[in-house]
């Protein structure tokens, strides 16, 4: 029996990258997964994937930013699976530019996916776990949220600073029925990072593995562990309103040149 036994969770973005490495993940411990992406074609495939091994899981085209949409994902998982437990609020997007460069589109765009998206989320899945007496969330932040990473855009740092602080306000709202946790992962490599990878030298390359004191990016794997972690009451029971980072102790050194 695997440490989600029975558990239903709907994992958004989860068409790529942390989100489908958290579906695939939390399959693998049965859990029935709702598989909410706005690329359905992706989604598509992730729900495959599970189906292919013996799991359970449903695919649904949402916009995490649209609140009608954000209520139908979580209709979907109570339709099709009778309630909803887990809820890992993980779309995201991240754009570039300095801040007198960012357009106010991409400014409106950013912060509707990656900090409405998340409220959206917990505004209409939270009541749900509440009818069965309560839930776990998993949010996924950034260490871009508590620190300024070189060329990661302010749009993104303040939604994801936002993350932070919405995941605490929900643990104290809805304690102790719902504990409710948010990831800071470091950088790490999925299809987000992917296109950057292609384009950036081999020396850019080498400083990002360098910041990590583990010598290297983190994996999609790494990532859907940790939630994996904060999602089951087994592990962490008596975690509420934390903010886990997955950084390989990127941010646990302050960097800059000095002589001793
Ligand atoms: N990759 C990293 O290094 C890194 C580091 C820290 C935090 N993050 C965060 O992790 C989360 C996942 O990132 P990733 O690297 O897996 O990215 P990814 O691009 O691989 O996956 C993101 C998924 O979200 C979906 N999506 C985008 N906009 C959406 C919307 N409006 N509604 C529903 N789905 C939408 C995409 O279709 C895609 O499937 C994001 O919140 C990101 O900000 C990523």
């Amino acid at each position: 029996m695997g440490k989600l036994n029975g558990k239903v969770a709907l994992i958004t973005g989860a068409g790529s990258g942390f989100g489908k490495a958290m579906a695939l993940r939390f399959a693998k411990e049965d859990a029935k997964i709702v598989v909410a992406d706005l690329a359905s074609d992706q989604g598509e495939k992730t729900v495959n994937m599970i189906r292919e091994s013996g799991g359970e899981a449903i695919s649904i085209q949402a916009d995490v930013a649209q609140a009608e949409d954000a209520k139908r994902m979580v209709k979907a998982a109570v339709a099709t699976f009778g309630k909803l437990d887990i809820l890992c609020n993980n779309a995201g997007i991240v754009g570039e530019g300095k801040l007198t460069e960012i357009t106010e589109e991409q400014w409106q765009k950013t912060i509707a996916i990656d900090l409405t998206g998340v409220w959206l989320g917990m505004k209409f899945g939270i009541p749900e776990m509440l009818k069965t007496g309560g839930g776990v969330v998993v949010n996924t932040a950034s260490i871009a949220g508590f620190s300024v990473l070189s060329g990661v855009p302010a749009d993104y740092n303040v939604a994801k600073a936002g993350v932070i602080m919405l995941t605490k306000t929900a643990a104290v709202e809805f304690a102790p029925k719902i504990r409710v946790n948010c990831i800071c992962p470091g950088h790490c490599l999925t299809e987000m990072t992917e296109q950057w990878m292609t384009t950036a030298t081999p020396e850019a390359i080498a400083e990002i593995n360098a910041m990590s004191l583990l010598g290297r990016m983190g994996t999609a794997e790494e990532v859907a562990q940790a939630a994996l972690f904060l999602a089951c009451d087994e592990t962490s029971s008596y975690i509420t309103g934390e903010s886990l980072v997955v950084d390989g102790g990127h941010t646990v050194v302050s960097r800059g040149e000095i002589e001793l």
